[in-house]
């Protein structure tokens, strides 16, 4: 199904290709827009202005072949060739109301079901195991929940599979820490943070032996491209310390299954998974499965031994490594020691989906910094022959204020000066809180609790989601829960509004007909039917802020809509038209919010 905009876009492209010869000049779509004043019709086509001197002719000669072909269509009433060449468009108020009527009765407002027998599986979250989910992780988490919500509004079949990171070397170390240092009270209180002290702890002892031993290097670690989120490198030491060799000695006997360490590498992915899933509750996100690194580690070795023999890997010194057209580096899958990397698990990980869900689709929501890293997993990939579509929906860096600068950074877990994902939600919370009290001195204890919670977490959420992805943020909880501008907040208030006015309304209202007379009754309405078209945006896209524009300017229309239209006083037949057509629009920023994640208030 097209959105009406397309349809008359590429209508009035075909009409000028028919008449002038299929001019290459001429793009497959000309762009339709609403006019720069409401007295110029509905829509407006400015293109003519423009293809006029390629295709050597005058732009109203364009203009009136444009104006012939719309008129055809039948929602037009009206079309008119205007000023230098502009074609106006003035839509059948009959159709423009049957169209809007559609929308209220059926319950999917609209959207095609684009998505039917196509399936995809979302790869997002993946956090790492023993590791607090920190800032940094939200992004994945936020965006993947978006786009696994969109892609199964659209009728897409959905694996969305959370690729924790509960096999790496952090865990040779761990078992070292926990066994000198652990402090038995404090991991019984809160494991999660004893286990990141252990392992802080470990990364300032190996320094400091390090330093005694004088085999420290002047820090040359950046923060590279495919790096993994977290990963320590060690490229600071000429040669390992005693405790750093202790903690890979401990690592290569847990990967060969000593039965002591397995069970502690058990014990903490069981408390980092509890953590974890406290805060997938909090955030409303669900998982269809939730398979770590370690479940393909049973395949790596046999997998590279078949890359081997297949000529798609190749022995370097000892170790295994592919190698891919214009990368600086190759894909290194196994190392000297005969141990595996995170590339390789993500070959195997590959196998196992296309073997277990047939996917046309795999989306990766992780952070820019591995592009390189996806980049030749997916050229190794097609080598293996796998054809499904393999996409990075990578993201730019979340900073935050440090409390004693000011400046905005990232952190680094390494320093430990990371805020903690449920902190952070807590203060976004406790924010919250204190302008619903401001706001409404009405609410109940109780409601302000709830309002706290729908408005702290939307702003988090809709921060996230409102910027194109690949851009960097800085979180600013007053900017986030702003009542005016591009936020949750504004919209969520946009939608409490408009079922306050039906609760003065009384229960009438209902099915009642639409007229569409007033300017700002039809942009409603117009702006009513592009809701399909911007989140098919996004799932071709992946870019969720095609959404979040989207209910930005419905809830912008919806303001003018206010100022110039009234609707509890208005006659009574236009007054249960106009009550229609706002329970049209709360529907619509209801469900929006909600392919974002993002909750609704009756009353804020
Ligand atoms: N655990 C990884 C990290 O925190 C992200 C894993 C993303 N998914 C994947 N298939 N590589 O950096």
């Amino acid at each position: 199904m097209l959105t009406l905009i397309s349809e008359l876009s590429r209508a009035a492209a075909q009409a000028l290709r028919a008449a002038y010869e299929n001019n290459p000049a001429i793009p497959d779509e000309l762009l339709v827009q609403a006019p720069a004043r409401q007295e110029f019709g509905d829509f407006q086509v400015a293109s003519c202005l423009q293809l006029a001197r390629p295709l050597g002719k005058k732009p109203r000669d364009l203009a009136q072949v444009v104006k012939e072909a719309l008129k055809a269509h039948p929602a037009v009433e009206k079309a008119e060739v205007a000023g230098p060449g502009y074609v106006n468009l003035h839509l059948r108020s009959s159709w423009l109301e049957k169209k809007v009527a559609g929308l209220l009765s059926d319950p999917r407002l609209g959207l095609p079901r684009s998505g039917t027998g196509h399936r995809v599986v979302v790869d997002f979250s993946s956090p790492n195991v023993a590791k607090p989910m920190h800032i940094a992780h939200i992004r994945s988490t936020i965006i993947g929940d978006a786009m696994q919500r969109v892609l199964r509004a659209l009728d897409h079949e959905v694996v969305s599979d959370n690729h924790l990171g509960d096999w790496g070397t952090q865990f040779g170390k761990l078992i070292v820490a926990y066994r000198r240092w652990l402090d038995k009270e404090a991991y019984a209180r809160a494991p999660i943070v004893e286990l990141v002290r252990l392992y802080q702890k470990f990364v300032e002892e190996d320094h400091a032996e390090a330093v005694a031993l004088g085999i420290v290097k002047p820090d040359r670690r950046a923060e590279g491209e495919g790096e993994a989120e977290g990963e320590e490198k060690e490229t600071r030491k000429v040669a390992p310390t005693p405790l750093l060799s202790e903690a890979r000695a401990e690592l290569v006997k847990l990967q060969q299954g000593d039965v002591d360490n397995l069970f502690l590498w058990r014990e903490f992915v069981a408390v980092s998974m509890k953590e974890f899933e406290k805060s997938y509750q909090r955030l409303g996100v669900r998982f269809d499965v939730q398979l770590g690194e370690s479940y393909y580690n049973p395949r790596l070795p046999s997998l590279v031994e078949e890359l081997l023999a297949r000529g798609i890997a190749e022995a370097s010194q000892g170790a295994a490594v592919c190698h891919v057209e214009g990368e600086p580096a190759p894909l290194l899958i196994r190392k000297g020691d005969g141990s595996f990397l995170y590339g390789t698990t993500d070959l195997a990980t590959i196998e196992h989906r296309v073997k277990t869900w047939d996917p046309a689709r795999i989306l990766y929501v992780v952070d820019g910094r591995q592009q390189m890293h996806f980049r030749q997993v997916f050229a190794v990939a097609r080598k293996m022959g796998f054809t499904c579509e393999l996409l990075h929906v990578w993201f730019g860096t979340m900073r935050f204020r440090d409390p004693d600068t000011g400046d905005w950074g990232t952190g680094s877990t390494r320093k430990g000066n990371v805020p903690l994902l449920e902190e952070f939600l807590n203060e976004a919370l406790r924010h919250a809180e204190a302008v619903a009290r401001e706001q409404n001195a009405e609410l109940s204890e109780t409601e302000v609790q709830e309002v706290a919670r729908v408005v702290g977490l939307g702003a988090v959420k809709y921060n996230d989601l409102c910027r194109d992805r690949q851009g960097d943020v800085n979180f600013d909880v007053d900017q986030a829960m702003s009542l005016k501008g591009n936020t949750a907040t504004y919209i969520q208030y946009a939608y409490a509004r408009i079922r306050s006015i039906g609760r003065k309304a009384g229960a009438a209202g209902g099915t009642a007909p639409l007229r569409l007379g007033l300017p700002a009754e039809r942009a409603l309405a117009r702006k009513l039917l592009d809701y399909p078209g911007a989140v098919l945006r996004v799932g071709q896209s992946a870019r969720p802020h095609h959404l979040t524009e989207y209910l930005y300017d419905l809830a912008g229309v919806l303001s003018t809509f206010y100022n110039d239209v009234p609707v509890l006083k208005a006659e009574a037949e236009i007054r249960a038209s106009r009550l229609v057509l706002l329970e049209t629009v709360a529907r619509t920023l209801k469900h929006g919010l909600d392919l974002l994640g993002i909750e609704v208030l009756e009353r804020m």
